[in-house]
Formats: structure tokens, C-alpha cells, sequence
């Protein structure tokens, strides 16, 4: 685990410095000094991007968690108002960035990181417009509004209008569509250690890909336990094998991949 982990933080390194020269041309050419220092700027202001556009989405993500009809008490008379879920999701993200997206004008960050965010409020919230009929159904049968079909739904439609991906993803998924590709995998690994510090991103820049890659764990909270908990192996009320979870253990990852040219 260790040795893995340290690859990831070499691999990371040596892209960084420009000499991860595997395939295509490296990022940082050494025959360029005076643009060097323009592009590691860049690549942090990257980095913070990636991490606030992973904090949005799973602010979002809280905020559907936090609003799932139960089994219990199935008929509940309204669904979340759009107004209602992007203020909530303005507040979660307030709380955790610093970054208040209702006033993005006065926000110290970058003028793409500002479109980017704006782009995936305006995302999570269509999406939660749509959804107004399916929330009012408890999460049943393979079916439901819950903060995993909430994310994918944003990341595809943000993907397809921004060129940045958002995906969400874990080591034993649950859709085979959120398998984790190889960096993911090491990162995963990683996040998996219970001695990880929380919260800490995982980010690499490669010459190959012309892009900044990070990975932003997710943990469990109460709610992520009524399907993601235990007893593991047993059906949850979706009709998948609960993994056993414990609070606040970490859950997966949000990936996030944002192209180095705009
Ligand atoms: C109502 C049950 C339910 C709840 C509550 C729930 N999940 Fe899930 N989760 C699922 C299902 C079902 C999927 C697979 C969805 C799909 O088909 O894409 C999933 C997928 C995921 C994934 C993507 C990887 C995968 O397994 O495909 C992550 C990460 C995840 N959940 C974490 C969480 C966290 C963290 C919480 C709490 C904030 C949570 N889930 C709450 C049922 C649930």
C-alpha cells in the first residue's frame, strides 16, 4: 500500500516537473523556462477548481441524501423545490469551501473556476427540477432519487456542456459503469487506509493526458448507511448487496479530470 501510494505521488512529481515523459510532449518543456513558472500557476489554480467542482457536486449530492422519502413514511406531499435544494447546496458549500457560489463576483478564484462553478449549480439544479416527480418515491426496487443517480445525471449533462468530467466512483462498485480506471484504482486504495488523513485530495498532472486529474474521497454519513451499511452482504431496500459500511468511513471518490487548455 505504501509503495503504491508513493508511485502515485512520484508519478505525480515527475509529470509535474515534465519529465513523466510518457508519450506526447511534456508539460513543463525544459526548453521553455520562462513559461514554467505561468504553468505551475496554473496547474494549482487547476487543482483548486478540480477540488471545489468535487466539493459542489457532493454538497449537491448531501443535499438529496438529506431529502430521501423513506419506506417508512413514503407519501410525502411536495418534492424539494429547486429554490429550496440550491440554497441548501449554496449553504453545505459555503460551510465547507469558504466559497459562497450566490456571489461568485467576490470569490478569490479563478475566472474559469467562477464558469465552472456557476455551470454546475445551473446543472444540479435542472437536474432537481426534472426529478420533481420521481423524489416523492421512496427509493425502491432498483429505482429512485438517490445522491448516486443525482450525481451521474449532473456529471454527464456537466461533462457534455463544460469538457471537464465528473465521475463518481469506488474499489467494489456498485454500477459497472463507476469502475475505477487504473489511477483511480491507486488512489482508492489509498483513501481506503484508515490512517489517511481525511479529506486529503489525490492529484496528478500527466503529460499524456494534457490534463489535471484529482480524486476527492466521500465518506458515509447516517443516511449512506440505510443502503451502504450493514449487515454487508444482506439486500438493501434498492435490492443491492449492502457493503457493511461504518460511519464515516470512507465511501469512494469523486474524480474529477479538467483539460490543462480551456
Ligand atoms: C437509497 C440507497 C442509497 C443511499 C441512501 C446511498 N446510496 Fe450510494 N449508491 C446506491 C446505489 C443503488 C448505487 C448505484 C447507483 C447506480 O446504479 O449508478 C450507489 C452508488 C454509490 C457510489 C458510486 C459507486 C458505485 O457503487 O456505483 C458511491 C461513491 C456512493 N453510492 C456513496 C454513497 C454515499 C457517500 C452515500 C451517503 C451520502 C450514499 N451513497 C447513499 C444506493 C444508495
Amino acid at each position: 500500500m505504501k509503495v503504491r501510494r508513493l508511485r502515485w505521488i512520484l508519478l505525480s512529481l515527475l509529470a509535474f516537473a515534465g519529465v513523466g515523459r510518457s508519450g506526447g510532449d511534456p508539460i513543463l518543456a525544459k526548453d521553455r523556462p520562462a513559461e514554467a513558472g505561468v504553468a505551475l500557476q496554473q496547474i494549482l489554480e487547476l487543482e483548486t477548481t478540480a477540488r471545489l467542482l468535487a466539493v459542489l457536486l457532493d454538497s449537491g449530492r448531501a443535499v438529496v441524501s438529506e431529502h430521501l422519502p423513506l419506506v417508512e413514511a413514503p407519501n410525502r406531499a411536495q418534492p424539494l423545490s429547486a429554490d429550496a435544494f440550491e440554497r441548501q447546496m449554496a449553504d453545505i458549500f459555503l460551510s465547507r469551501s469558504g466559497i459562497d457560489v450566490r456571489d461568485l463576483d467576490h470569490a478569490k478564484v479563478s475566472a474559469r473556476s467562477k464558469r465552472l462553478l456557476r455551470e454546475l449549480v445551473t446543472v444540479s439544479r435542472e437536474i432537481v427540477v426534472e426529478a420533481q416527480q420521481e423524489m416523492l418515491r421512496p427509493p425502491a426496487g432498483g429505482r429512485g432519487f438517490i445522491p448516486a443517480v443525482f450525481g451521474a445525471r449532473t456529471a454527464t449533462r456537466f461533462s457534455d456542456r463544460t469538457g471537464v468530467r465528473l465521475k463518481q466512483t469506488a474499489l467494489a462498485p456498485r454500477n459497472p459503469a463507476n469502475a475505477p480506471d487504473s489511477s483511480e484504482k491507486l488512489a482508492l486504495e489509498a483513501f481506503a487506509d484508515s490512517d489517511y488523513p481525511r479529506e486529503k485530495v489525490i492529484s496528478e498532472v500527466t503529460a499524456k493526458s494534457a490534463a489535471l486529474r484529482l480524486m476527492y474521497p466521500l465518506y458515509t454519513t447516517r443516511h449512506c448507511l440505510d443502503c451502504h451499511g450493514e449487515p454487508k452482504g444482506e439486500r438493501d431496500k434498492m435490492g443491492y448487496v449492502r457493503e457493511g459500511l461504518k460511519l464515516g468511513q470512507n465511501a469512494g471518490a469523486i474524480s474529477v479530470t479538467i483539460p490543462l487548455r480551456p
